[in-house]
């Protein structure tokens, strides 16, 4: 096995509240590599991403039209994408420099994950430019790189955010492709699946290194656009954004944090309560709640393609606006494996997942469950 299966998994992965672990300004803060011309590559520069790629951009015409909505999904797309270009540039930036925590057993196993992760990154790249070049053709606003921090510090609790990550994107682009499909917006649609395949490979190579199955469940966990920008907010740097984060129009939640089995990274596979808390100073939708006694406050999990299941909080804590409390995690009914998505609701009934952004006053918290197993590879590498 490539990591020891044994380690726990330590991984901060308060994707969410990823950045709450230190202050910004004592931290080491990353940006996208430009050395490329990336993210305005010339000709030759892109066609060297494409090699590396192993494949190219699509040259198929633009969509004769896109509505703001859409336009917008493709924003989210692209904050994410440059983010990612960050996060495994830095990645392959300490496996090649032998960062400690980054060490791999041989020179073979570093070789193959590097390769690998050079092609993962120019993936990554290109989606980012797909994303960049629909909104310019359509003259609306393209975010550019920001400046990112990153809670990792070792490859295994950076393959498990990477793992953490691509599910949330995973489902954010089928909220995208349904998006698409309700703007009647059809021409990015045959991209936009095929990118969930690509990512889904990733994704499936990032399990298996971590000795999980890579087929996480039979229908991937669905999640929403405000959702995945929210939980995007907790690696950049405050104000190192080139632009107002309000050029996206979408609202930003407060992190909801989890608490339990090992900040939501390592959550077992049963029936038990979870420990949430989030801070909801300035959300004036959850101002009459505060101080109260968790009435008409709900845990909604998003998992799987199950409609949205809600809990109500019990065992409710204040600490002025700080909420901390619990809700019951539906894990047998529901078979729960693999990425949950949850949000704190004001309401419990709800009836898919495009209605619960109305009522969300924390969101995201990120549950992963995993059941471990040994790795078709683990003698090998
Ligand atoms: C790379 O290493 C630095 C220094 O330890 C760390 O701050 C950063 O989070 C690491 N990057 C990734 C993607 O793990
Ligand atoms: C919680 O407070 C509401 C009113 O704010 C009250 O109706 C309800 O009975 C309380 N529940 C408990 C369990 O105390
Ligand atoms: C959901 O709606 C039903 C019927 O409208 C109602 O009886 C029930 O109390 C509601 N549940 C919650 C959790 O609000």
């Amino acid at each position: 096995m490539l990591f020891d299966p044994l380690t726990l998994l330590t991984t901060a992965l308060a994707f969410a509240g990823a950045a709450v672990a230190a202050p910004h300004s004592t931290r080491r803060s990353f940006g996208v590599p430009s050395d490329d011309g990336f993210p305005a590559p010339n000709a030759q520069q892109l066609l060297d991403i494409e090699r590396i790629a192993d494949g190219k951009l699509s040259n198929a015409p633009p969509p004769a039209k896109l509505a703001p909505s859409s336009l917008t999904a493709f924003q989210v797309i692209a904050f994410n994408e440059l983010f990612e270009v960050a996060y495994f540039k830095s990645m392959i930036d300490n496996i090649t420099a032998d960062v400690p925590g980054y060490q791999l057993p041989s020179q073979a196993k570093k070789d193959e994950l590097l390769d690998i992760m050079q092609t993962i990154l120019a993936q990554e790249k290109l989606h980012a430019l797909n994303a960049i070049g629909t909104l310019k053709y359509f003259n609306a606003f393209a975010p550019e790189p920001c400046q990112y921090v990153f809670p990792t510090t070792n490859i295994r609790d950076a393959v498990a955010l990477a793992e953490t990550f691509t599910a949330v994107v995973l489902g954010t682009l089928q909220d995208a492709s349904q998006l698409l499909a309700k703007n009647g917006d059809d021409g990015p649609v045959r991209a936009v699946a095929s990118v969930i395949g690509q990512e889904g490979e990733q994704n499936g190579f990032f399990r298996i290194l971590l000795a999980r199955k890579p087929s996480e469940k039979p229908f991937l966990t669905t999640s929403v656009a405000s959702y995945a920008w929210s939980a995007l907010q907790g690696f950049v740097v405050p104000g190192s954004c080139p632009f107002p984060l309000s050029n996206v129009d979408l609202p930003i939640f407060k992190p909801l944090s989890v608490l339990s089995g090992n900040a939501g990274a390592d959550v077992d596979a049963r029936d038990q309560h979870l420990t949430f808390s989030a801070d909801l100073t300035g959300v004036s939708a959850a101002a009459k709640y505060v101080g109260g006694n968790g009435s008409g406050l709900f845990v909604t999990y998003l998992t799987g393609q199950q409609l949205p299941i809600s809990e109500p909080v019990q065992n409710v804590h204040w600490s002025g606006n700080q909420i901390t409390f619990e809700a019951f995690f539906p894990y047998n009914d529901n078979i729960m494996d693999g990425l949950s998505i949850a949000a704190l609701t004001t309401s419990g009934n709800f009836t898919g997942p495009d209605d619960l952004p109305a009522a969300t006053i924390a969101a995201p918290g990120l549950i992963q469950v995993y059941s471990k197993v040994k790795a078709w590879d683990s003698s090998d590498i």
